[in-house]
């Protein structure tokens, strides 16, 4: 039924590689509350790609019916975020001349037009198209030109696309349970809404979601997306690594790394040790050195940060970048802050959704993007409000959307 947006509820869906998370805000007059939510361990999802589609179905369903008991309402809208391998960004440049030296609205579409989406191959669909400045003839980071004198329009943007058929896939997942999905979000730039302040977005910040199968990296420079990375690591690495270390299962080895485990192993010493832990095989118990196993974890983290930092380096900003802020389940490793802070050189913090109203419980990094997404939606209420997409939908109308989205930004 429609009434889950008509009753004023927002529901955002985030489909992890280890869980899918819904949470459910409704609008007030003082802004959003989270009413409801819901967790299920996630299955048939590997790094952003469905790999079985009636298993992530089912999980998407267990997810969403725990939200709606909460509400006691049924669901059908909701907004979903991507992120994954097969999505990338890159800079588009266009440039015209104005006919009366006044920039007009007609002048603003030229220029779009002219920055032509060329190199997108057709089995790849855009996600956001991003206006990061637009320059007047020689004067830079220019918002909103329509209305000032200048002869010479450019506009810089910055687009993000994913494979087409690992969004149909999500989008067909979230339709056999009878849900219709709203608008599609990077899983970046959700969780940037949720734990990013809008001063760190201008000074140049980078927001490192370590999840469980990859981290999502995203610069946000002048109040906009400037730059992602991805790297097909995160927390289940961690677990894998200190299962195969200590021959324990992959269930203990995550319940070890989270009650003892710590980023830094120069912060635990010799002398404390995990007594007991079950081996994998029959009854057998083990001792675990925490330095050890803290050890590994380090290891393991610093490959991702050096990777991180390795995107960062091919950032065309990566002198603005000031700071860094870790969020995702993997943030929650104590210590973590040290090893970021060595590899990528600036100040770090952890990022939490914050300023939240309603269900406190949300504000765990594990939260971040699906409470980023009904931020996001919230702020976007007309497109929200637009034609669900369709698993059926081809790219050319998807794009024409993106760029009536990005019209409706612009002349507001
Ligand atoms: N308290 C904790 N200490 C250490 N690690 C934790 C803790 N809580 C969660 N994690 C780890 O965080 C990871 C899951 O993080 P998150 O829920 O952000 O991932 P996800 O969104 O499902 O995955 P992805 O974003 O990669 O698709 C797991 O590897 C889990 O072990
Ligand atoms: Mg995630």
């Amino acid at each position: 039924m429609k009434g889950g947006s008509e009753k004023g509820y927002i529901v955002g869906l985030d489909i992890g590689t280890t869980k899918v998370c819904t949470v459910v805000a409704e609008r007030t007059d003082s802004g959003l509350s989270i009413v409801g939510m819901g967790l299920a361990p996630s299955q048939g999802m590997k790094k952003g790609m469905v790999y079985d589609i009636e298993r992530l179905s089912q999980t998407i369903e267990k997810s969403i019916s725990e939200a709606e008991q909460m509400i006691d309402t049924k669901l059908e809208d909701v907004i979903i975020g991507i992120a994954g391998e097969h999505i990338s960004g890159f800079s588009s440049e266009g440039i015209v001349t104005t006919p009366t030296g006044v920039i007009t609205e007609r002048d603003v579409k030229r220029v779009i037009d002219s920055a032509k989406i060329n190199n997108i191959s057709p089995d790849k669909q855009i996600i956001h198209i991003i206006p990061q400045e637009f320059v007047v003839d020689d004067q830079r980071h220019i918002l909103k030109p329509v209305g000032m004198y200048g002869r010479r329009l450019k506009a810089n943007i910055y687009i993000i696309t994913g494979n087409l058929h690992a969004i149909k896939n999500l989008i067909r997942a979230c339709e056999r349970v009878g849900l219709n999905v709203r608008n599609i979000v990077l899983q970046s730039i959700a969780s940037a809404e949720a734990v990013l302040y809008p001063e760190e977005m201008e000074i140049g910040t980078v927001l490192i979601d370590i999840g469980g199968g990859t981290t999502d990296v995203a610069v946000f420079y002048n109040n906009s997306l400037v730059h992602t990375v991805e790297v097909d690591l995160g927390g289940n690495h961690i677990t894998s690594d200190i299962a195969l270390r200590f021959g324990i299962s992959r269930a203990t080895a995550e319940d070890v790394k989270k009650k003892y485990g710590v980023a830094n192993a120069n912060r635990v010493t010799e002398r404390e040790i995990i007594q007991g832990i079950k081996r994998a095989g029959p009854s057998q118990l083990v001792d675990i050195s925490r330095k050890e196993l803290a050890e590994v974890i380090q290891l393991r983290l610093e490959e991702i940060f050096d990777r991180v930092k390795v995107g960062l380096d091919s950032s065309p900003f990566p002198k603005f970048i000031r700071n860094a802020v870790l969020t995702g389940g993997t943030s929650s490793l104590p210590f973590i802050e040290d090893i970021a802070e060595k590899i990528l050189g600036i100040p770090v913090r952890i990022g939490y959704p914050h300023d939240i109203s309603g269900m406190t419980e949300v504000e765990n990094p594990i939260f971040s993007t699906a409470v980023g997404l009904v931020i996001y939606a919230n702020k976007n209420a007309p497109v929200y409000e637009s034609t669900p997409y369709s698993s059926g939908k081809g790219f050319f109308s998807r794009f024409r959307e993106k760029v009536k989205q990005w019209f409706a930004f612009l002349f507001s």
